[in-house]
């Protein structure tokens, strides 16, 4: 156990589970408008930004099969398996990068309707999802919707969510809960904004540096989990709750293969600081 992390001496047993829960909005829409076919494997959908004007549910742009994935141009990643066993060793992981996917299947759209999505939602069919900034898909072409493992087939019924973590120094300064984003049976990716998904999180005074770097922060990676914005806003206040956010203190987040993921780990004190500054902020709107 990291040395720094006290709180997990009172939370003996307590240990959060990556498999969070996530609201069931998107799934009705999904139902709803874009029930995919028995046999689609993977749907890919956009979801219009509020306030457009017209429909803002969710429009399939397509689905494909695993089949068509794995004869899509293909590329590796020699990555730590984030559904193994605690293991340093490398493996390579083969499929499509999901930055040229996404590219394929959104050719449709306009370039404002592109534009206005800033968020990229992966979900599995019990509807864990990975919210990715949309950002990474340019900055990190090397995330990998993998279909082998090692040569092999990894024979889910959905390709793999991989990261670049360890062969890429860049992702590893995001502060971000990297190794929680990996994703299994990947069975929907919906391009939506963080605005439509998690504008209740939003600061409506918006000129605080710190407290706006916190939004950020905390969109991309606490509202997966803390999804209720009343909730976040009155539960997590107390002055101790939050000097313990600000040394880098929460219950044990655990990633897919229930590896302990520490926010030491992963903030640096500037961003533990912007977090911190963002409750305050969110807490007095
Ligand atoms: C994997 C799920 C998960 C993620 C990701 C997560 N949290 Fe939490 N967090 C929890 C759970 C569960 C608790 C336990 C308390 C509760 O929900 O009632 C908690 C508790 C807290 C508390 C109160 C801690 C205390 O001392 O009692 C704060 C503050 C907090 N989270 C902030 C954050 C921030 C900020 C982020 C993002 C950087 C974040 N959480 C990300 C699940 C998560």
């Amino acid at each position: 156990m990291h040395p720094n992390f006290s709180i997990s001496a009172n939370l003996e047993g307590f240990l959060l589970s990556f498999r969070r829960k996530v609201g069931l909005s998107c799934l009705f829409c999904a139902l709803l408008t874009g029930a995919p076919k028995a046999s689609a494997a993977l749907q890919i959908g956009w979801e219009p930004p509020s306030g457009a004007g017209g429909s803002t549910e969710l429009q399939v742009l397509g689905s494909v099969q695993m089949a068509d994935l794995a004869a899509k141009k293909s590329r590796t990643l020699r990555e730590a398996d984030p559904f193994g066993k605690i293991s340093e060793e490398k493996v390579t992981f083969q499929g499509v990068g999901l930055s040229s996917l996404i590219e394929e299947m959104t050719k449709p759209l306009s370039a404002s309707d592109r534009s206005s999505t800033d968020l990229v939602v992966l979900s599995d069919k019990n509807k864990n999802e990975s919210l990715l900034p949309k950002a990474f898909l340019v900055k990190y072409p090397d995330i990998l919707l993998a279909l082998k493992k090692g040569g092999h087939d990894m024979g889910g019924d959905g390709p793999e969510l991989i990261l670049p973590i360890s062969t890429n120094t860049k992702i590893r300064s995001e502060n971000m809960l990297l190794e929680t984003l990996a994703l299994r049976n990947v069975k929907a990716i919906t391009l939506t904004s963080y605005e439509k998904r998690y504008g209740a999180f939003f600061l409506k005074r918006r000129t605080d540096p710190a407290a706006m770097r916190g939004e950020k922060l905390t969109l991309q990676n606490c509202v997966v989990c803390h999804i209720n914005p009343k909730e976040y806003k009155n539960k997590f206040v107390a002055p101790e709750m939050l000097l313990k956010l600000g040394r880098g203190e929460h219950p044990t987040v655990k990633d897919y293969s229930d590896h302990a993921v520490t926010f030491r780990s992963r903030f640096d004190d500037k961003s533990l600081r912007s977090l911190v500054s963002y409750l305050g902020a969110f807490k007095n709107q």
